[in-house]
């Protein structure tokens, strides 16, 4: 059931075993009374979560918690980095900075473009290879990773047992007298899960209000429809597959071979979500584009032949998908009405301890 980076395991293998072990012995957490804006709901035009909530209800105390971690730079090797700092609200918790990719302790720089964090409920895998199945586990992920936090997940759990602070607040959202790893986990995953992006134009327009998107971008969606939906599939625009859509020139990242190691996997990236996409520039695990016109411009006349580049974007020896420049501006219209500025600058995720 649990997965990670081969090249990582040896990095934390056996305490990734004894937290896998733990949660999976845990009892469901006691139920919280319910304040309704720290509840996890479920869009009613989305598909069931593919989390089990109903091993970690999300509560106020264990969001508010969660978003006490996440924005904790003092949980990095150096005191510099938080989750935070490469992940922030305003654009759709991707990375704000200016370089393509982002910086982590000592201004190490990453190697893949940090993606948005919302609607993670609903995803099977994590990271763009896939390479961590289940939502609790990736911030070992970036504790560990040593061009991110790099500090074991051991020393993490043993700075926040040193913090009085901690000590009562995982006492208050968990009951519980010394803090585990597992509960370090489930309180940030209770933050990640709250991060539901489903009101956006074109999320009004679903639910039946047929003004809420001009005729400009009604065009521009059902453009969509006919050559993107097959891999940015809605509601979540992401059929959650592996695809290589040409993005790298030549390939240095072999993307899901990393995990499956299966030729055929490479250079596969996860189909990212388009929701926000206006807020997320730059664009593609390795930050290739600025704009969406660049991105546009890349799948009309971009692509090129690839020993695994999807059938639906390049075929007998040319790009598939030929767009007018009209069509591109249209198309641009309607990706532009996926972004959801509720979520953007919904409060209860601001970095506040209140
Ligand atoms: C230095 C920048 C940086 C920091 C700090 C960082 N991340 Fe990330 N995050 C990334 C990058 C880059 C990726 C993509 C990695 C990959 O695909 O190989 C990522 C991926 C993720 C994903 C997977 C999203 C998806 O759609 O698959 C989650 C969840 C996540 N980070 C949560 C966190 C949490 C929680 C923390 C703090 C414990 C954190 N990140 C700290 C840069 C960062
Ligand atoms: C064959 C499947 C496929 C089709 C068809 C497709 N895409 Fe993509 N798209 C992907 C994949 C895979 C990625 C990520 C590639 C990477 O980072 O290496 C991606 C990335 C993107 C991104 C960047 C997202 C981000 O967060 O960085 C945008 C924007 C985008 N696609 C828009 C579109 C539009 C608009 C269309 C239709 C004109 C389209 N795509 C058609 C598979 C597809």
């Amino acid at each position: 059931m649990i997965s990670c980076y081969k090249t990582r395991v040896r990095l934390f293998g056996p305490v990734l075993l004894s937290i896998m072990m733990v949660i999976n012995g845990c009892e469901p957490v006691a139920e919280h009374p319910k304040v309704d804006a720290y509840k996890f709901e479920k869009p009613g035009h989305f598909p069931e979560p593919t989390y089990t909530l109903r091993n970690n209800q999300v509560n106020e105390k264990g969001f508010k918690l969660g978003k006490r971690l996440f924005n904790d730079p003092s949980l990095s090797r150096d005191g510099s980095i938080s989750c935070s700092s490469c992940h922030v609200q305003s654009s759709a918790f991707a990375d704000i900075s200016l370089h393509p990719f982002s910086f982590g302790v000592e201004d190490r720089e990453g190697k893949r473009n940090a993606p948005p964090l919302f609607n993670l409920a609903f995803h099977r895998e994590f990271f763009w290879d896939g390479g961590v199945t289940h939502l609790d586990f990736t911030p070992i992920l970036a504790f560990e990773s040593e061009i991110e936090m790099d500090l074991s997940f051991e020393e993490v759990v043993a700075r926040i047992n040193r913090s009085a602070d901690y000590q009562t607040l995982f006492k208050d959202a968990f009951g519980i007298e010394e803090v585990t790893g597992p509960y370090v986990l489930h309180a940030l995953s209770q933050f990640m899960l709250m991060m539901v992006s489903a009101d956006s134009k074109y999320d009004r327009y679903i639910k039946g209000d047929p003004k809420a998107l001009t005729s400009l971008e009604l065009d521009g969606l059902q453009l969509f429809r006919q050559h993107c939906e097959s891999c940015h599939q809605e509601p979540l625009f992401t059929d959650l597959n592996y695809r290589n859509n040409g993005a790298q020139r030549s390939i240095t990242d072999l993307g899901r071979e990393t995990v499956t190691e299966r030729m055929q996997d490479r250079a596969k990236f996860k189909v990212p979500s388009l929701r926000n996409i206006e807020v997320t520039s730059p664009y593609m695990h390795n930050a290739r584009f600025e704009t969406l016109q660049q991105v546009l411009d890349h799948y009309s006349d971009g692509v090129t032949e690839q020993l695994t580049i999807d059938p639906k974007v390049f075929a007998d020896g040319k790009p598939v998908i030929a767009l007018t420049s009209e069509e591109k501006e249209k198309i641009i219209a309607f990706l532009k009405t996926l972004t959801d500025p509720g979520f953007l600058s919904n409060p209860i995720f601001f970095n506040t301890n209140d």
